[in-house]
């Protein structure tokens, strides 16, 4: 017997016609256009999923949707039954915070994964999460996920991926590497015979690459970025104030005060702890200080930026120089940067539009385009 079923599917609000039948599924069985059906009809009840797995921060993004999660990468466990108490911001709450029995984790650091059984878990929490959309219909996690990964992962990182998100409930998955995602997010022309270059300053990493016709043709992954801006001003305030700053009140005096180039003075204060007296302790600060203690990180990324420059293939130089280098990731977004490098470098210089969300929009991009996902996932 042939039936043809009608089926909803949520992901494109398409309705679609299934032809099926027990007969029909007895005589594919077992053979692998009957697997690819399963897949399909499967994937008729999934969401396809892009995912940039950041140092700092995890986004996802649902086709059709946008981005639907935005999250610092932090989990924080249970230390004795490992159990998953909380995931995101709310985990990022306890950063420092926790008694011996919860650990609040970030997964990744330096752009590598350092923690495995951690990043799958948040993995497969934030896919379940996207999936518990309010439908009439309960939604099976059967998802096919681009993921952007920092370009320092190893074969054996990349695999642990790939596991992760199969075991997460991934039907299909590809990774895409990280600057890659950028460029394609940012819009540059990456598929042409001519030369595009991003900078992705991320937390843990900043990924230089200069790409033509989906290749990367130069690249250069370094384990200097925003978490080593944040470390050069705790250094900073121990050495000039004897004053012990905490993770986040060095992040948030970096993205208050930072500036790359000296611009007008703006006042604030930085709070923690008394190095000789072990009390807390308030202290004024101005942007030109803060600018003074994360140079020496910053001066390392131009550098590295040079490096590329100067390594890239003559030919695709000239298009450099049309249309620019583009910066981003969410450093990015930190005051004068774009002047800076402009100075440095000698070349013009755009930040793209939302920086921090250019990799995950990129692999809501590929997430559309089979032919170049094939191309350029690693
Ligand atoms: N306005 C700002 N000025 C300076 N730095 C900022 C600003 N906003 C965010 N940042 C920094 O950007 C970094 C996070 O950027 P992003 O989310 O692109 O990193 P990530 O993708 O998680 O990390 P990675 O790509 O290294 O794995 C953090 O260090 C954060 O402090
Ligand atoms: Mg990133």
């Amino acid at each position: 017997m042939l039936v043809i079923y009608l089926v909803h599917n949520f992901s494109t609000g398409r309705v679609v016609p299934v032809v099926g039948g027990t007969m029909l599924l007895f005589s594919w069985f077992p053979c692998p256009s009957f697997f690819k059906m399963l897949a399909r009809i499967f994937g008729l009840f999934s969401h396809d999923i892009g995912v940039d797995l950041g140092t700092s921060n995890t986004l996802v993004l649902v086709l059709g949707k946008g981005i639907v999660v935005r999250e610092p990468s932090v989990v924080a466990i249970h230390s004795k039954s490992r159990d998953i108490l909380a995931v995101g911001s709310d985990a990022q709450a306890m950063l420092g915070k926790t008694p011996a029995s919860i650990a609040a984790v970030r997964p990744l650091r330096h752009g590598v994964i350092s923690d495995f059984e951690v990043t799958e878990r948040m993995l497969s929490y934030f896919i379940r999460k996207v999936h518990k959309s309010p439908t009439s219909l309960p939604r099976i996690p059967r998802p096919r996920v681009v993921v952007g990964i920092p370009s320092l992962v190893t074969e054996v990182e990349k695999r642990a991926v790939s596991d992760a998100l199969r075991r997460a409930g991934a039907r299909e998955s590809f990774l895409i590497q990280e600057p890659m995602a950028a460029a394609v997010g940012a819009g540059l022309p990456v598929e042409e015979a001519k030369g595009s270059m991003v900078v992705d300053i991320g937390g843990g990493t900043t990924e230089i690459a200069v790409i033509s016709l989906g290749g990367i043709i130069v690249g250069r992954s370094l384990k200097v970025a925003g978490d080593a801006l944040d470390q050069a001003i705790v250094d900073y305030a121990r050495k000039k104030y004897h004053l012990l700053l905490g993770e986040r009140m060095a992040e948030d005096t970096k993205i208050k005060l930072g500036e790359a180039t000296k611009g007008k003075r703006r006042e604030g204060t930085v709070r923690g702890r008394d190095l000789k007296t072990g009390l807390p302790k308030t202290v004024a600060v101005s942007s030109h200080e803060i600018g003074e203690a994360i140079a020496d990180p910053l001066a390392a990324i131009i550098a590295s930026v040079k490096d590329v420059l100067e390594d890239a293939p003559p030919e695709l130089v000239p298009d450099i120089l049309d249309q620019g280098i583009t910066l981003a990731g969410g450093v990015a977004q930190l005051r004068g940067i774009e002047k800076r490098f402009v100075r440095e470098l000698g070349a013009p210089v755009n930040v793209a539009k939302d920086p921090i969300t250019c990799v995950v929009r990129g692999t809501g991009v590929v997430l559309e385009k089979k032919e170049l996902l094939k191309r350029i996932s690693v």
